[in-house]
């Protein structure tokens, strides 16, 4: 039986607000591989998405409703009935549906965007509410930009929406603006004057634009919330989201003091971080709180001492605790198709005999240039085996001629619908050479707005990850790829980056969430 007594639940919405972020956009397939990683990782309550923003998002969360069986499955709706309605069209598959629906509190978004008065948006919440209960007996309403909220009508709000049956009720920190203990204050306040609180879930949701999402988390924790909505790495409507590694690590860590426990297996965090930099591009910081490659590093020669002596000393929490192994094993050219099937099922993954046939075929082909192949190396692998879709523009091959000598040129072949296309380009570097050649054969003149290349393990030999960012139409694809070859990786990302577009021009949004 599930220990439910001092737990907080996690609310996770990486695949909602996540995808908010700039570029971050995902395909149905990318976001049901985020959505098994967040089941495997014992998410309580995961937002799939807004279904009526189109037609694309719509369809993946019914995808996710469906397949995922072991967690909630949230749907965002602004609080209107079609909204609901096509949020409840989306849900209604999963084994534990949720309407997640929201309306501003605050009166700088009363008076400049919804231009309605407090009695006005009060009766709206509570008919949303309503509307909502006739769907699901599991409904969360949120007050965004709550904290800017004048805190008697913030009262009065929650205390509505729980009579008209709300079983969650979230405060929305939506533009990042509390502090924590003024926010742990707010969540006191809801318990001593609204006197139905205790027939509700009390959930917060801390954006970040201070930095200070993930203590303004903890402050609400501290003072009764027992849900928290976040992300994975934090990523968000701009500064992002409270990040889930932290809050939950801090949970964790610091159990002697909060007393609180997570379902949260911690040991898939770092899996989950990669999986989401593979699928967005996004990468951490390198100081990034416990997912970024320095989080358990020590430089210092009076920290490496003590961590010698005893890791204590210097080490708050083990790597192994967040999922990075202290003992690498390294696989090669002579692993076997065995060895590779044990090393997945201990990364976590449970693939079926022709899941791992493809990646064991991909495996040797990289084992045959690169002498070590790490757990990074097969991540990025079983990322690229199994996010494969309906795809525009596929990379065939490239050769590049560069120096400081010659005039650096790319000849590529690509896939494009189907057909083999190939061409030449010609550019400053080997890179701008390779670009030209890719944007000849695609026919597109795409403004880059970011490239950037990094090594994903050690070694001379290890895999670059290269990352590329392209706009088009107002819209904007972040692209990834990796090939030990950095010219490859970078080909692959700038085709990434393509697809996605060609993905977003199909699925556009017809709505926001603000
Ligand atoms: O930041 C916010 O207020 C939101 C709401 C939809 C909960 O994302
Ligand atoms: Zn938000």
């Amino acid at each position: 039986m599930e220990e439910t007594k001092g737990k907080v639940f996690i609310f996770d919405t990486t695949l909602r607000d996540g995808e908010q972020s700039p570029g971050a956009s995902m395909n149905p397939d990318e976001k049901l591989l985020v959505a098994r990683q967040l089941e495997k990782m014992g998410v309580d309550i995961i937002e799939a998405g807004f279904p009526v923003a189109s037609d694309g998002d719509f369809a993946s969360v019914q995808r996710i409703a469906r397949e995922i069986r072991g967690c909630q499955i949230a749907a965002l709706a602004r609080a209107n009935a079609a909204d609901i309605k096509r949020a409840w069209e989306a849900i209604s598959g999963a084994a534990m549906p949720r309407i997640h629906t929201f309306l501003s509190s605050s009166d700088i978004h009363l008076k400049y965007q919804l231009r309605k008065t407090r009695a006005e948006v009060l009766k709206e919440a509570v008919a949303a509410v309503k509307c909502a209960c006739g769907y699901t007996g599991n409904v969360e309403f949120s007050p965004m930009d709550a904290t800017r909220t004048d805190r008697d009508y913030l009262c009065e709000v929650v205390e509505a929406v729980i009579a008209a049956g709300a079983t969650t009720i979230n405060i929305a920190d939506t533009v990042g603006y509390a502090i924590p203990e003024e926010f742990g204050e707010l969540i006191a306040t809801l318990f001593a004057r609204v006197p139905n609180i205790r027939q509700a879930v009390v959930s917060v949701h801390c954006h970040n634009d201070l930095g200070l999402a993930t203590a303004n988390t903890l402050a609400a924790v501290q003072n009764g919330a027992r849900q928290v909505e976040c992300t994975i790495n934090g990523i968000g409507e701009r500064a992002g989201n409270c990040a889930m590694e932290e809050v939950v690590m801090a949970i964790k860590t610091r159990k002697d003091l909060f007393g609180f426990h997570t379902g949260i297996k911690s040991e898939y965090i770092h899996q989950a971080s990669r999986l989401l930099t593979q699928i967005t591009g996004i990468a951490v910081q390198p100081n990034k709180a416990i997912v970024g490659a320095n989080a358990f590093a020590h430089e210092s020669g009076i920290h490496q001492d003590g961590m010698i002596k005893e890791k204590t000393t210097y080490e708050i929490m083990t790597p192994q605790s967040v999922g990075i192994s202290d003992t690498q094993i390294v696989m090669g050219k002579h692993s076997g198709r065995h060895a590779i099937a044990n090393r997945l099922q201990e990364m976590g993954y449970e693939l079926g005999e022709e899941e791992i046939n493809s990646i064991f075929v991909r495996f040797k082909e990289l084992a045959d240039i690169k002498k070590e192949v790490f757990d990074e190396d097969i991540e990025a692998i079983l990322y690229e085996e199994s996010s494969r879709q309906e795809e525009k523009y596929r990379f065939l091959y490239l050769n590049v001629v560069s120096g400081n000598a010659a005039v650096p040129t790319a000849t590529m072949q690509m896939e494009v619908d189907g057909q083999m296309v190939q061409e030449a380009g010609f550019g400053v570097g080997p890179v701008d050479a390779t670009f030209a050649a890719i944007r000849k054969i695609t026919r597109t003149d795409y403004p880059l707005l970011k490239y950037a290349v990094a090594a994903m393990t050690g070694g001379t030999d290890a895999q670059g990850e290269a990352t590329v960012q392209l706009k088009f139409n107002g819209r904007s694809a972040v692209g990834w790829g990796a090939h030990p070859d950095i010219l490859v990786a970078s080909a692959k990302a700038y085709i990434n980056a393509l697809n996605r577009l060609e993905w977003l021009g199909k699925n556009p949004r017809q709505v926001k969430v603000i």
